[in-house]
């Protein structure tokens, strides 16, 4: 079924009342809409109506058994959704909210189903976008939204990405401009005697350590884990079109390796892109290869803030390849190596 999907403009500082008097009114009647946060774009529908959150599945094509973040506009909201609220939790909430940290928390009796995928814990997130906050205090109910793409593609950071995932089949999109952070919230389990990282994202493991001390970080090896540990730890996701390599070891060896490569992949006719980072442009000007730059690996939030958006730009027909390199560990730098591993199909060791 198709239908016909709405895009509005809105000033996030100043959204117009008519704009969220009418998005209310869509998310209220169990509808679909798709607004930015300071993330990603997300794709809400009213986080306590079970009708309503299964469109989401049925809009995005995911699988059900994959869990859905419920978005609130202030703490005071989290005995809505969420009970036995630990008291890390609310240490937490202090510090980071609002903001990119999503807490798995003990489920409230009100949360249906879809949105935990049947499981006793419901993921929560009090986001600081301003539109974000607007349409959940407009709404007056917590919205449940993943990432407004397609299922396993490359989350969206403009109206546009949304828009060209998923017009047809959902009701409304807000246009807020590109979305600031550009990688999605961290999520933390606190159900658990100890925290755990399930997703490395829009508040770093240094900030999360300055306030819990040493935290288990999950860090993805390339290949997917033996087991499947948790929701949040999917692999296989955010990926482009195009078989995508990613690159790892020292600088010169990386470059070296980009570059052998290319000249191989175009001998077999394939059309070659490269996803690199400021630094590294120079060194491929020569090869008339289409470039995407996420900026320098001396300003991550720069590089995350382009990642998504460069993986699309260079995901076109022409391009059969795509090979980017890797990104060190901090701070941000674990969210984009992160998402990185995740699109990616085969890890090149170098050096
Ligand atoms: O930044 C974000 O978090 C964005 C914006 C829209 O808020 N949302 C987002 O949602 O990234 P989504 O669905 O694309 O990713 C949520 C992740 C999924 O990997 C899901 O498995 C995990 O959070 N998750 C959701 N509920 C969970 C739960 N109860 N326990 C463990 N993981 C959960
Ligand atoms: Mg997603």
């Amino acid at each position: 079924m198709t239908i016909e999907t709405q895009l509005l403009v809105v000033d996030p500082q100043r959204p117009d009342t008519a704009v969220l008097t009418r998005a209310a009114a869509v998310i209220q009647a169990g509808g679909l809409v798709a607004f930015p946060t300071e993330t990603v774009y997300g794709l809400g529908a009213d986080g306590l109506n079970e009708t309503a959150v299964r469109r989401i599945f049925q809009a995005k094509g995911r699988p059900a058994h994959d869990p859905i973040i419920v978005h609130v506009a202030e703490t005071a909201d989290l005995p809505r959704v969420a009970a036995n609220v630990p008291q890390m939790a609310y240490e937490l909430a202090a510090r980071f909210w609002p903001g990119p940290l999503t807490l798995v928390l003990p489920r409230g009796t009100a949360v249906p189903d879809a949105i935990t995928a049947g499981g006793p814990t419901v993921a929560v997130r009090c986001p600081q976008h301003p539109l974000a906050q607007a349409l959940i205090r407009a709404a007056g109910t917590p919205i449940g939204a993943p990432s407004a793409n397609r299922f396993s593609h490359t989350s969206p950071t403009t109206a546009q990405h949304v828009w060209d995932d998923l017009a047809g089949r959902i009701e409304l999109i807000l246009d807020g401009g590109p979305t600031p952070i550009g990688v999605e919230s961290t999520v933390l389990d606190v159900t658990g005697a100890a925290p755990l990282l399930l997703r490395p994202g829009g508040v770093t493991v240094e900030e999360l350590t300055a306030v819990l001390g040493p935290i288990h970080v999950f860090e993805r090896q390339g290949k997917a884990p033996a087991a499947m540990p948790a929701p949040g730890m999917l692999d296989r996701h955010y990926a482009p079109q195009a078989e995508l390599r990613l690159f790892t070891g020292p600088e010169t060896a990386v470059r070296a390796a980009m570059r052998r490569t290319i000249a191989l992949e175009r001998e077999n006719g394939r059309g070659v892109a490269l996803l690199l980072a400021a630094e590294d442009v120079p060194y491929f000007m020569d090869l008339d290869a289409p470039i995407g730059n996420v900026g320098s690996l001396q300003n991550l939030s720069q590089v995350a803030q382009n990642l998504f958006r460069v993986m699309r730009e260079l995901d076109v027909p022409a391009t059969d390849l795509i090979l980017a390199r890797d990104f060190p560990a901090a701070g941000l730098g674990l969210a984009i190596r992160d998402r990185l591993r995740r699109a990616a199909q085969r890890f090149i060791s170098t050096g």
